[in-house]
């Protein structure tokens, strides 16, 4: 397989539609991002890299962390987060407030951002530091000890959080946090606003394509975790656009506002795009525009 020109092809994709994006500026921090920085980069699980564009370019990987907060809180014993979240796709913008008092508390899935507070308040709970060990699974994968939160990005999403504190407290008021609701909120935007970048996320992720096993060997998630994580990303992870992304890249896949996406090809390897403007559902238009692309070309989707 020609990855590398696969993932050129991929990206003049992608580039030639970065100009129909918007940045994400409800998050005053993010709103000096570069609209037309853009980057890919594919780990395979024997070992390859491959990387175009900006690859080494951090960025704030926002709801990117969610998927890496799931994994972690089952990962340390956490299965009674399906009792506090669930898993269908919510049909509804990543911030809603309305489908939470129709369900009584109990977010639709946890890649939302009332699921993502629900697993974090657990993954608190479980270790002490949920933040924490967000952060030192992605060092360790990564190979990049430099990673870090961004903390003026924490702060201003912080200042600007009038939804998540919102959707925490609506949740608290039902019984489903077990923590604090101003701690849950600290370590939520504390792991969203992390920066790493493409080449980063990839070998962070790859556990995701390897069943469950981690990149130095030992198992983070037993091979059905793994397998559920996947699905709940192909049907949860782009919001209320899951469908158009499986429609169009077919890949279980996991967005962020930062502009990231980080794609699992299971048994194969993983695949992180990036470019900071957004479609109006918070994705990104040239990352999803390259995965399509990639995907179409080389066949390489689930299905
Ligand atoms: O809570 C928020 O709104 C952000 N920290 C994360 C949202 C996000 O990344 C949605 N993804 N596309």
């Amino acid at each position: 397989m020609d990855y590398q020109g696969l993932l050129h092809d991929a990206m003049t994709a992608g580039r030639a539609v970065s100009g129909r994006g918007r940045v994400a500026d409800y998050i005053p921090a993010l709103a000096g991002a570069d609209p037309a920085a853009f980057g890919m980069a594919l780990v395979t699980v024997d070992g390859e890299f491959h990387g175009v564009g900006e690859v080494d370019r951090p960025f704030s990987v926002q709801s990117v962390s969610k998927v890496f907060t799931l994994a972690l809180a089952l990962a340390h014993g956490g299965d009674h987060v399906w009792r506090g979240v669930g898993r269908e796709p919510s049909g509804n913008p990543f911030n809603s407030l309305v489908q939470l008092e129709n369900e009584r508390g109990i977010p639709r899935n946890p890649f939302i951002n009332a699921g993502a507070l629900v697993v974090t308040d657990r993954l608190l709970g479980l270790t002490g530091d949920a933040a924490g060990t967000v952060l030192d699974f992605l060092r360790a994968e990564s190979g990049n000890p430099f990673l870090a939160t961004e903390p003026a990005t924490a702060a201003s999403e912080a200042e600007h959080g009038h939804r998540n504190a919102a959707l925490a407290h609506f949740i608290a008021s039902h019984g489903n946090l077990e923590n604090e609701v101003e701690a849950v909120l600290e370590h939520y935007y504390a792991h969203c606003a992390i920066e790493a970048s493409c080449r980063d996320l990839a070998r962070a992720g790859l556990f995701l394509a390897q069943h469950g096993m981690r990149a130095g060997g030992g198992r983070l998630l037993s091979r059905s975790d793994a397998k559920r994580v996947n699905a709940v990303m192909l049907t949860c992870g782009t919001y209320d656009a899951a469908g158009e992304f499986a429609y169009r890249v077919g890949l279980p896949g996991k967005s962020g506002v930062g502009g990231g996406v980080l794609a699992v090809m299971p048994g194969r390897g993983t695949i992180c795009a990036w470019s900071p403007g957004l479609d109006p559902a918070g994705n990104s238009v040239a990352a999803i525009a390259a995965l399509d692309a990639f995907t179409t070309a080389s066949g390489l989707s689930v299905f």
